[in-house]
């Protein structure tokens, strides 16, 4: 038995975790597996509620007693400060140091990428820093709420926590036969880290002669990624570097509905969340996409082990695009939930390894 911790969160979260859960079940089903899903009511109607976020035992046992993590997404209208969001999703990142942010961007149908042309596959692999940069909270402010106010947010970025991240991406790389690694920073003005995430970078690369090693500049590198998306394989960058890149490598390659992620401290923890967040504009119209948590789902498969298993989830994703079985975002006219029930029927039914 493989116990797995859900947190639906806010807006369209509890609607494609839903759906989520029932592929993971139906594929519990196949793979011969009991998945135990527990589910954790962490969000803003708790918060709102009784003012907790997420309390330290609860923290501890979403650790300690779950194999893995399914995150559908935080953020709420009526908590404009964005603050149980902070205390859980950023919480679970920094005190579980899920140090890679690995979000695959890859054009499974051709007919879904907003580009007028293109030339060859699209398969974007972002590393993106989990633990520091601008995200590590370090800052302040002074003489808030008047015209002197100074706003303070520092961009930390340490030895240690860059050149895990690099080696991270340069092993993926190696290990997948991708042909290249390129790191987006912005060295040009940002002196310091720039430095120090190039040389690391130079300096762990030297390991994988077998894989290519380029930099670019953030500002160019997604023009770059418009002009020629067929040209990125494996990308490292820093932590909110990390997260414009990949809404836009998701756009490219059908939508952030499509997209998932995996946090990762390799060995230890993990948590799986779509890309995309809880979406209040569309929530409870049965219009979200529930590909990305399912996508999720996909990859905490192949995270536990069951390569057949994510291989199934993502051939049936595939086959629910070529047949046009999707969400209004993606040009269908199905809902949330029929998604999700052909998703779970389609990869029972197809033989395995198909
Ligand atoms: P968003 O990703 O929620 O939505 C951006 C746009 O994409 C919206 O038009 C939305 O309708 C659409 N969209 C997103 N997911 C979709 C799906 N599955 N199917 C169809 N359309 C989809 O980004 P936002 O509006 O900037 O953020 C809303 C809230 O979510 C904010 O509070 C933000 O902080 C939070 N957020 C949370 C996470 C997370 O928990 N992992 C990620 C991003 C944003
Ligand atoms: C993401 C989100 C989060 C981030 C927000 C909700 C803090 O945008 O997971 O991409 O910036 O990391
Ligand atoms: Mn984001």
């Amino acid at each position: 038995m493989r116990r797995i911790a859900l947190i639906p969160g806010d807006g369209i979260g509890p609607e494609v975790v839903g759906q989520a859960r029932r592929v993971l079940q139906r594929m519990g089903e196949v793979v011969g597996e009991t998945f135990e899903l527990v589910e954790w009511n962490l969000g803003a109607e708790r918060y709102l509620r009784e003012g907790v976020t997420v309390t330290d035992e609860e923290f501890r046992a979403l650790s300690d007693d779950h194999e893995a993590i399914l995150l559908g997404a935080l953020g709420d209208p009526r908590v404009p400060g964005n603050e149980h969001a902070r205390d859980i999703l950023l919480g679970l990142r920094f005190r579980l140091d899920l140090y890679v942010n690995f979000r695959p961007c890859v054009l499974l149908d051709p007919r879904l990428s907003p580009l007028a042309k293109i030339e060859g596959p699209i398969r974007i692999e972002i590393f993106r820093e989990n633990t520091e940069g601008a995200y590590a909270g370090v800052g302040g402010a002074l003489r808030k709420g008047t015209s002197d106010e100074v706003a303070i947010e520092q961009d930390v970025n340490t030895y240690t926590g860059v050149r895990r991240i690099v080696r991270a991406a340069f092993e993926y790389a190696r290990d997948h036969d991708r042909p290249r690694v390129t790191l987006v920073d912005k060295a040009n003005a940002m002196r310091y880290a720039g430095d120090l995430w190039r040389r690391i970078f130079a300096e762990v690369g030297e390991a994988y002669p077998e894989v290519e090693r380029d930099t670019m500049y953030v500002d160019a590198m997604v023009m770059d990624l418009v002009r020629r998306p067929t040209r990125y394989s494996v990308v490292v960058t820093s932590n909110l570097f990390g997260d414009i890149v990949s809404d836009l490598a998701a756009e490219l390659t059908g939508g952030l509905g499509l997209a998932p992620s995996a946090n990762i401290h390799p060995g230890r923890h993990a948590l799986f969340e779509p890309v995309h967040g809880s979406a209040p504009d569309i929530a409870g119209t049965g219009r979200a996409n529930p590909l990305g948590a399912i996508r999720c789902v996909g990859l905490m498969l192949s995270h536990l082990g069951y390569a057949d298993g994510a291989r199934r989830v993502e051939d049936a994703v595939i086959r629910s695009l070529s047949t046009g079985r999707t969400t209004p975002d993606l040009g269908g006219d199905l809902t949330t939930e029929e998604v999700g029930a052909w998703i779970a029927d389609d990869l029972a039914a197809a033989p395995s390894g198909s």
